[in-house]
């Protein structure tokens, strides 16, 4: 049951193939595999769009016989539960003669949960369990938050200038970044299942928040509304950032009325604070009121997990510091 010295490189692989899934793989989680014998990759994989096939299926169809024998390298622990729309991963592991599964993080899925790890071991087969968890668990961060959380994950976006602004006094707000910066948003989008704005934003951008990427563009996500009112046709009416139901990812793009009241509902887990070199002085604040009683209460919070510059623009990222 040892881990060896290549199982997080490996797993890393794995990881980073998870990513393709997301935000497609939605309801299921974004998984990567891949197939090892002899030191050479038989087989990748990660989850489809709408959640069929698996990405154990998907590596061990593209590594035919090559994986008996093989070490298999699993973002999440192979599910345990039968479903109608397919057979189960650890019954096709075990049916193709791996010798060893490396899994990242235990499958938080009660049907699962643990299940798979076992009836692994129980066939014979070799576990090695925790390699890079904390990694597997962030590259599916959506689905992982509505599974333990009962909630979606909250991306906020805001593009300011150096002054904190985001938009000139009389609102005008194209725009406050450049180019790379703009085309890393469109980016960030593909990568979300709906992206909110409040209520004024619509009223004086109207956005049509697709993503202008080539070869992207059928990503463009779902578009939500904060408004205590009704959406127009197009937009889907959210009443509060506590309301958003049936998605896993949502990128709030401001402005400032709605990246507040989801900060004070404590419902942001990632920030990006895209940061144009201009100054705008008397222009419209990126928040209001978060609801903090006290400046001691502001620290701790935010950890800051990227940081680079795009074009002109710095872009730093920030996560959320819950407990647990
Ligand atoms: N630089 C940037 O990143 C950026 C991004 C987006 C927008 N902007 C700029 O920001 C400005 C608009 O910002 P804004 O603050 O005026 O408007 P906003 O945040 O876009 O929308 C405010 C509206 O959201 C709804 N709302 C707010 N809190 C709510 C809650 N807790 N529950 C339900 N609904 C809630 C309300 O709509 P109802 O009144 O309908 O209930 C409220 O009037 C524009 O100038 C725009 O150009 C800049």
């Amino acid at each position: 049951m040892k881990q060896s010295p290549a199982d997080a490189d490996w797993m890393a692989v794995a990881i980073a193939l998870s990513q393709r899934g997301r935000p497609v793989s939605a309801p299921n989680p974004n998984v990567g595999c891949l197939i090892v014998n002899d030191g050479k990759i038989h087989g990748r994989g990660w989850t489809q769009a709408g959640g069929r096939p698996h990405a154990e299926a998907m590596a061990l169809a593209a590594a035919g016989d090559a994986a008996r024998g093989a070490t298999v390298y699993a973002s999440l622990e192979p599910c345990a539960h039968a479903s109608p729309r397919g057979p189960c991963c650890t019954d096709a592991l075990i049916g193709a003669g791996v010798a060893r599964v490396v899994v990242a993080a235990q499958d938080p899925d009660p049907r699962t949960d643990g299940r798979g790890i076992a009836r692994l071991r129980g066939a014979g087969i070799e576990v090695v369990t925790g390699v890079l968890p904390t990694e597997a668990r962030a590259a599916m961060a959506p689905w992982w938050t509505r599974q333990t959380a009962a909630r979606p994950y909250v991306t906020l976006k805001l593009a300011t200038s150096l002054d904190g602004c985001i938009a000139m006094r009389d609102g005008s707000s194209r725009w406050v970044t450049g180019e790379h910066a703009r085309a890393h948003g469109h980016l960030e989008r593909a990568r979300h299942q709906a992206i909110l704005v409040g209520r004024g934003t619509l009223a004086v951008d109207d956005p049509k928040l697709d993503v202008r990427l080539p070869g992207l563009e059928a990503r463009s996500p779902k578009r939500l509304l904060l408004t205590r009112g009704i959406a127009p046709p197009g937009w889907s009416a959210v009443g509060s950032p506590e309301a958003i139901d049936g998605i896993d990812s949502v990128l709030v793009e401001g402005g400032a009325g709605a990246a507040s009241a989801f900060l004070a509902a404590d419902r942001v887990d990632r920030l990006l604070l895209y940061r144009a070199p201009i100054l705008i002085g008397g222009g419209k604040p990126a928040l209001g009121d978060i609801g903090l009683t006290g400046l001691a209460d502001a620290h701790g919070r935010w950890r800051l997990a990227d940081s680079r510059l795009l074009g002109s623009d710095r872009l730093d990222v920030y996560e959320r510091v819950r407990e647990g």
